[in-house]
């Protein structure tokens, strides 16, 4: 029988320190330390975000070691987040990555953090069966939009992404219009929940290929709360549900077009979301309503980020021996 593999996955490309140790693709342990700072500041300031991975880093590691009950000489690999994401949040998991691989003479293994997301379908849940290559994923989180279509677990290409604003920036962007906390995707889910999707109606983007634009959308959501702000000062107190569940219809409804898009386009029946929005219950139940695709939707908790999905992609990475090395730099556009 072949001997399991222990893997040590380092998140920290934004605003969340996770660490994770994976048996093969089983979950040993899933560590993440949010970072409450940012909300006062309606976003995450990079800065900040850096400071906090550096005081996080440490304790993070030992409590996803001491849940997993692993030694640190039972690791037999180390995944860290290359990018993209911030930079120096980037730095912090990464220089760390590459202490420990030296301190311990273990190999390094550079994961680029999209397909982490995508990766962690293939996380052992015991729930459901794993996407079927070839497959279509739509991920979708705070910083990219993109179809990706996924070949083989190392074999992905991009076929369409947003030309300018994320769809999680999406919902970050008009939670903040509506004076919601940051991150407001979920608070925009959890308030639509009551709400009316057509009572009001945004600007639709006008772009024929597979790529995304959310940006006339939020200048749309922009132009109706304030215009109706001026004759009404209480209007968004008084129509918050009806609000949010408008603004995630729109945004969903552009999602679920283009995914549907794709799919014509390539013929390809399997699709799969990835990323903190396919978090969004209003898109995991229209996509289950889609009765003619077989639709992949990842356990909850490794739809934000996490370092789980980072292992399992580094534990595909080093059965095909895809190993990194000290003089990868963290890259904060990382293509693959
Ligand atoms: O993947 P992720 O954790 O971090 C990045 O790589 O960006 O995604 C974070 C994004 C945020 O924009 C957040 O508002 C959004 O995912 N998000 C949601 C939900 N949960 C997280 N958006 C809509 N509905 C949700 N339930
Ligand atoms: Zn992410």
């Amino acid at each position: 029988m072949n001997k399991d593999i222990i893997i040590l996955g380092i998140e920290s490309s934004c605003d969340d320190t996770s660490a994770a140790i994976l048996k093969n693709n089983n979950v040993l342990s899933n560590i993440i330390a949010n970072q409450e700072i940012h909300t006062k500041y309606g976003g995450v300031v990079p800065e900040l975000a850096s400071r906090a991975h550096q005081k996080n880093i440490v304790p993070v590691i030992h409590e996803a070691l001491r849940i997993a009950k692993i030694d640190k000489s039972e690791i037999d690999a180390i995944a860290y987040t290359r990018g993209p994401g911030l930079m120096g949040s980037l730095l912090v998991g990464g220089s760390f990555a590459k202490g420990f691989s030296l301190a311990l003479n273990k190999p390094l293994i550079s994961v680029n953090h999209m397909q982490g997301h995508i990766l962690s379908h293939f996380i052992n849940n015991n729930l459901y069966n794993p996407p079927k290559f070839p497959f279509l994923c739509l991920t979708v989180s705070g910083g990219h939009t993109q179809i990706v279509l996924v070949k083989d677990f190392l074999d992905m290409s991009v076929i369409g992404q947003t030309i300018d604003d994320a769809a999680g920036e999406a919902f970050d962007k008009s939670a903040k219009v509506l004076g919601l906390d940051y991150p407001g995707g979920p608070l925009i889910d959890k308030f639509s929940k009551n709400g009316n999707i057509n009572a009001f109606k945004f600007a639709k983007p006008k772009i024929k290929n597979l790529d995304f634009s959310f940006s006339g959308l939020k200048t749309s959501i922009m132009n109706l709360i304030n215009n109706e702000k001026s004759k009404n000062s209480n209007f968004i107190s008084e129509n918050l549900e009806d609000l949010c569940a408008s603004i995630q219809h729109s945004i969903v409804n552009i999602l679920l077009e283009k995914i549907k898009l794709a799919s014509l386009n390539t013929g390809i029946k399997n699709i799969a979301i990835a990323g903190g929005v396919s978090a969004n219950s209003y898109l995991r139940d229209q996509l289950l309503k889609l009765n003619s695709f077989n639709v992949y939707i990842p356990k909850f908790e490794y739809c934000t980020d996490n370092a789980a999905m980072i292992a399992v992609a580094g534990y595909y990475k080093f059965l095909n021996k895809e190993l990194g090395n000290l003089k990868e730099t963290s890259s904060a556009r990382l293509n693959f």
